[in-house]
């Protein structure tokens, strides 16, 4: 299989470059009588709205062309990868790029979980380069990790748990300061924010955009994700991948999603998160036991309290039915809750329980 002798060639293991991809019945014949892909064409055992005796669309381009549209900045469908959420991107980029045992990626904590994950998954050794207390990549630390084997870099932004998003310099320097390497942009968060590293795309080949339908699109349960990124590690993301990744159900709900009365709505849904991140955010302020309310480009805050956070955090679970995220344990955020904005009763649910609860647990102690 050949991929030219783009940037995704120089980088991408040699096993994965020689894969000569899965080939569907479908891209040989899609119409007349289908009888090439041992479906069932007596059809399925329940009343269903939908063909479902038949695989999925394995190429997903109608899906693609929305969402270059909807992105905009010269993005094409042969620019997007559809994945299973954005996490089924981040495991197939260090399967077709990071030789287990092997090579390395830099990852600046606090940051998402599932880098880490994959990384042991794939046996490829994490290089942390933290970020500062104030949550900002510094470029040359990131720079000076550099060594051979070190094939990505993960950059968070919006951050989780940080919400910050990045300065859009300081991820272009990266880019242009580390050619070789592969820049990841996890955009997970974009829609709640202002700024999208997708500009970067036409300037950078080393360069790819994650995001997904999973938060401000509110869609977390048909898993769908998005990378865009050069055509050549695209190509390579879509050889990779199970034939049949994006289901049916998935694909028209993300279709429908993106018509233009979908994004209307979309942009209401997130300016009423704001509204309701900025409430939240002054009434946290107005708490004496509440140290810092670090600024959220996200859907959710990140607040410092005086002590006790893990036990406030559980008591809120345990007794008052609200569920927050303990994130005391990570870089930079000791006695830290993460919570997401929810609806009006939700975060008023939540800061009645916050209240109680550390006024609780802070007089057992
Ligand atoms: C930063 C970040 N990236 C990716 C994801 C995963 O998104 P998806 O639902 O698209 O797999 C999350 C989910 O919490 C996230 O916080």
């Amino acid at each position: 299989m050949s991929n030219g002798s783009g940037f995704a060639a120089k980088l991408a293991r040699p096993n994965i470059l020689e894969l000569q991809p899965y080939r569907c019945a479908r891209d040989d014949y899609s119409e007349g009588i289908l009888l090439d892909a041992n479906e069932n064409a007596w059809g399925p055992p329940i009343d269903a709205q939908e063909i479902l005796e038949r695989y999925p669309d394995p190429y997903q381009i109608p899906l693609k062309e929305k969402m270059a549209a909807f992105r905009g900045e010269g993005v094409k469908p042969e620019n997007i990868f559809v994945g299973v959420g954005s996490d089924e991107a981040i495991d197939l980029l260090f399967r077709i790029f990071c030789v287990p045992g092997k090579d390395k990626v830099i990852t600046t904590p606090p940051t998402y979980g599932m880098y880490k994950v994959c990384a042991k998954v794939n046996d490829v050794e994490i290089v942390n380069v933290p970020l500062t207390p104030d949550f900002d990549i510094v470029v040359p630390d990131i720079i000076a990790a550099l060594t051979p084997n070190v094939k990505m870099i993960f950059l968070c932004s919006p951050g989780n748990p940080t919400a910050k998003s990045l300065p859009l310099e300081d991820i272009e320097a990266v880019a242009q300061q580390a050619p070789n390497v592969l820049v990841i942009v996890d955009e997970a968060y974009v829609d709640f924010s202002q700024s999208s590293a997708i500009c970067l795309l036409s300037k950078y080949p080393n360069v790819c955009v994650l995001q997904t339908l999973s938060k401000a699109f509110g869609m977390a349960a048909i898993r769908c994700g998005f990378c865009f990124g050069a055509p050549d590690v695209i190509q390579l993301l879509n050889n990779v991948k199970a034939p049949y990744n994006i289901n049916q159900l998935t694909s028209k709900m993300a279709l429908q999603a993106l018509e233009e009365d979908s994004l209307k709505k979309l942009q209401s849904n997130i300016q009423g998160v704001l509204v309701e991140r900025a409430v939240v955010a002054a009434a946290l302020e107005q708490l004496e036991f509440v140290v810092k309310v670090y600024h959220s480009d996200a859907n959710f805050l990140l607040f410092r309290v005086q002590q006790s956070a893990k036990a406030v955090y559980q008591y809120m679970a345990d007794h008052c039915g609200v569920v927050s995220r303990y994130r005391g344990t990570e870089l930079h955020c000791d006695e830290c809750i993460r919570v997401t904005i929810g609806t009006p009763e939700d975060n008023k649910a939540f800061l009645d329980a916050l209240q109680k609860a550390y006024q609780i647990v802070t007089q057992q102690q």
